[in-house]
């Protein structure tokens, strides 16, 4: 065993002795990040430097005390891109990478069924309320390059992530526009979008407020702001779907993330507010994810 496996092997028993979720994979991935090497080179590195062992050791300490891995790197993988994270920003999580999934097939329908009736339409607009690090938002734009999107973020602390990622993603043309707003106080760059929107995404805050145990990494360094919802957990979920009605054109489409166990109350909800085409829709692990409708066509209305 080399010197850097056998570091591994302790660090890995002593996250997996404090109760860290995957301890292998955190202890290779602080190694990738002291070294400064790929995971594939590890099983060959041999022996790291004295400096590069203190600082191991204390990547490790500040795992074991259940800091988020993330926060230690200071970067988070969320499909394709590899984003800016630390305090004062929600850490992506790999459940939200479906609704992205969605979102683009959404988006290709529709295009797909525009070409025709439009040649040449504009891009297609996007509007990520509740953006956080801005991996929703930048997902999109660069898996869709003909698209605009709006990222609206309330807290200035996530806000400065957001900012920073945008302007390090190199997505050129503005078509990722930040914007620090409350999602219920919507600017004029955002609120005069009015029934014209393609697409609203939205991973809000959604845990209902007292609910115990959370994981010391999410309870301890997620924002509060970024985590709780009221007293059913609903709350910001509410306002998504009313601010996201006044903002689709009319067969825009809605995506919203939310607790695997709020799924029938979230469906109910849109169906009572008269979206059309309400579905419920699981991630990777089988649990109820996220709920998508239509702004439902009026007769009458603009765009019918
Ligand atoms: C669960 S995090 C999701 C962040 C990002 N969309 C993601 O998936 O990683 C929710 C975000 O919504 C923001 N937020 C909460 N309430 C808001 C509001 N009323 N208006 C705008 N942003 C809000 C929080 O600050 C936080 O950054």
């Amino acid at each position: 065993m080399t010197e850097l496996a056998e570091l591994i092997r302790s660090a890995t028993e002593r996250l997996s002795a404090v109760g860290v979720p995957s301890a292998r994979h955190d202890a290779e991935a602080l190694a990738v990040h002291v070294l400064g090497v790929p995971r594939s080179r590890l099983p060959a590195f041999g022996s790291p430097t004295g400096e590069e062992r203190s600082a191991y050791h204390v990547a490790v300490d500040r795992r074991a005390a259940r800091e988020p891995l993330q926060h230690i790197t200071g970067r988070a993988a969320f499909r394709h891109l590899d984003l800016a994270v630390g305090p004062g920003v929600f850490v992506p999580r790999p459940e939200t990478e479906v609704v992205i999934d969605w979102c683009l097939a959404a988006l290709a329908r529709e295009s797909a069924a525009s070409a025709g009736d439009s040649p040449g339409i504009g891009p297609a607009v996007v509007v990520d309320l509740c953006a956080g690090s801005g991996a929703v938002a930048l997902a999109i734009a660069t898996e869709r390059p003909d698209t605009v999107v709006y990222a609206v973020e309330r807290e200035p602390a996530a806000y400065r992530w957001l900012e920073r990622n945008v302007a390090a993603s190199g997505v050129g043309g503005g078509r990722v526009r930040c914007v620090l707003a409350d999602i219920a106080m919507l600017p004029p760059t955002v609120a005069d979008l009015a029934g014209t929107v393609d697409l609203v995404v939205s991973n809000p805050p959604y845990i209902p407020l007292g609910s115990r145990p959370l994981d010391p990494e999410v309870a301890e360094h997620d924002p509060a702001a970024a985590l709780w919802a009221g007293v059913d957990g609903l709350d910001v979920i509410r306002t998504v779907a009313l601010v996201a009605t006044g903002l689709l054109r009319p067969g825009g489409a809605l995506a919203l993330e939310h607790a695997d166990v709020q799924g029938a109350a979230v469906l109910r909800l849109l169906i009572d507010a008269g979206w059309a085409s309400v579905a419920d829709h699981r991630d990777l692990t089988g649990r109820d994810r996220f709920a998508t409708a239509n702004r439902e066509y009026r007769a009458g209305a603009e765009g019918d």
